[in-house]
């Protein structure tokens, strides 16, 4: 582990080295045909390549890790730039041994360099910790981390000196691989660690010749080999780790495991999580121990939801945060939305961003907020929208209340004030306010502010016409064409 490549302790000064961490990110990802670099394919919500930095960023810090882009280099700096992490350019991508060629420079002052696969997101800290600790005890040059696969189709095989040893003649590829060779299942991971100095001191000796005209950094293995350097593979316990990603289908598959294991690692941590396979959690999303999640939730982005809450089903919940106790009820969308500690919300509310719900506050079905703050204990239930609005506490929104924040041209405000009660099937045209305590008589529209504790009706009075449908019907029996 790289603790024990740089530990702390003065006395064992050949320990005390400096590691790197090169991810190779600068493919194209032919096999997915797509005009997005694979790397930043998406699983658990955000770049395959952000959950390899991340990962790395626990073993070592981010000055340390060196990203090697090209196809696509600025997109791919932009979207994982926040890391802190350093790039290196190879403009033209000539093969993962060319990867770590362009490197030399950046790579020079450090004594080894743990190689990840920016296309190969599952690795976790502990395995790549235990892949250097592994190679400080081999006292090897190159170490490879390697894994059985059931179906070992399109990996690297790895050629043992022999059975039991650890040692590792060479790494051949599906293409130059023979009848024999394939039959190993035995493969290269593509997470390595080298000696600096000596992958520096053999990288010339890469040739391309082989199937796709390009230099392999797997090559370096029989290089090291025949240069009597040791190479040794680890074998992964956890063959799930290591899966790449090169077709949309292994893609898929990445994620799925993902999302599986942060619904178990949720669940170890005391969230309920019924029918976990029908549900979508991101990476970054934060639950608390005794939320209840229905089948078929997604939480995506920077949703942080607390303690004692129930998320029901359908419900799609997106850069939001829920407080504690709050039921979400089902086919619920909500983005960029905060909801207090009580509230009750759904079914069939769509939060948009800039709605915050105050506590115990309740928002039923077909309500849609934007840019709405409603205070505590105040009520939507049914059929409205708000929109640029200001409510306060125990207020009472009735059924079809439809604030019209928008003149065709700019934005309103609606401000509602504490303890209003707005009667159902009311336009409150903005910019307006009512004052707190006030009554709006149902099916009004509102266009001038309304004073605390007034009534405020803005329709037609009722005309009631005694007997008039009665000789209506009578007029049309009379007309009637006689047969
Ligand atoms: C590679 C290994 C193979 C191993 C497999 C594990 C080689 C030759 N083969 O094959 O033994 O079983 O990984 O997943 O290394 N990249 C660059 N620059 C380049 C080419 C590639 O940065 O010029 C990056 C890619 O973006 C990718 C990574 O290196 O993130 C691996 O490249 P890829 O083409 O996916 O290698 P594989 O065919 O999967
Ligand atoms: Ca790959």
């Amino acid at each position: 582990m790289a603790k024990s490549l740089a530990p702390t302790s003065k006395s064992s000064n050949q320990y005390r080295q400096r590691v790197a961490i090169a991810i190779m990110a600068a493919g194209k990802g032919t096999r997915l045909k797509s005009k997005h670099p694979k790397v930043l394919h998406e699983i658990g919500g955000k770049p395959i390549l952000a959950h390899v930095i991340a990962t790395a960023a626990k073993v070592v810090p981010p000055d340390d890790i060196f990203v090697i882009i090209g196809h696509e280099a600025d997109r791919v700096r932009e979207a994982v730039g926040s890391s802190g992490v350093n790039f290196v350019l190879q403009a033209e991508q000539r093969g993962t041994g060319h990867a770590l060629i362009v490197a030399r420079e950046a790579l020079k002052p450090f004594d080894h360099v743990i190689v990840l696969s920016g296309d190969a997101p599952l690795i976790t800290s502990e395995t790549i910790k235990d892949l250097s600790a592994f190679h400080v005890a081999q006292k090897a040059t190159m170490t490879l981390l390697s894994a059985d696969l059931g179906n070992p189709f399109g990996y690297g095989r790895v050629v043992r000196k022999s059975h039991r040893s650890p040692e590792v003649r060479a790494i051949v590829e599906e293409k130059a691989a023979t009848t024999a060779q394939k039959q190993i299942r035995e493969i290269n991971s593509g997470f390595y660690v080298f000696s600096v100095p000596a992958l520096y001191q053999h990288i010339g000796q890469l040739s391309t010749g082989n199937a796709h005209h390009e230099y392999y950094l797997t090559d370096m293995a029989g290089i090291f080999h025949r240069a009597r350097k040791k190479v040794v593979a680890l074998k992964t316990a956890d063959a799930g780790e290591v899966l790449g990603s090169n077709t949309r289908a292994e893609i898929v598959d990445l994620d799925a495991r993902l999302r599986l294991t942060k619904c178990r690692q949720l669940m170890a941590e005391g969230v309920t999580i019924f029918y976990p396979e029908t549900c979508v959690i991101d990476s970054d999303v934060v639950v608390g121990p005794d939320t209840v999640i229905e089948p078929f939730v997604q939480l995506l982005g920077k949703t942080r939801i607390g303690v004692d809450c129930r998320i029901r089903s359908y419900s799609v919940i997106k850069d939001s945060e829920v407080d504690d106790n709050v039921v979400i009820n089902p086919l619920t969308v909500t983005d960029e939305a905060r909801i207090s500690r009580g509230a009750i919300v759904g079914p069939y509310s769509r939060l948009r961003p800039g709605t915050e719900i105050g506590e115990d506050a309740h928002v039923g079905n077909f309500v849609e907020t934007k840019k709405m703050r409603m205070g505590k204990s105040s009520k939507a239930n049914h059929l409205a929208y708000l929109g640029d609005a200001e409510i306060g506490e125990r207020v009472n929104v009735g059924a079809g209340t439809i604030t019209c924040n928008y003149d065709g041209a700019n934005k309103h405000k609606t401000v509602i004030e504490d303890g209003v009660f707005v009667g159902s099937n009311s336009t409150l045209i903005a910019p307006v306010r009512i004052g707190r305590g006030a009554y709006i008589a149902a099916a009004s529209s509102i266009t001038e502010d309304v004073p605390s504790d007034a009534l405020a009706l803005g329709r037609a009075r009722q005309t009631t016409k005694e007997g008039w449908a009665a000789a209506k019907r009578a007029s049309q029996v009379s007309k009637k064409p006689k047969t």
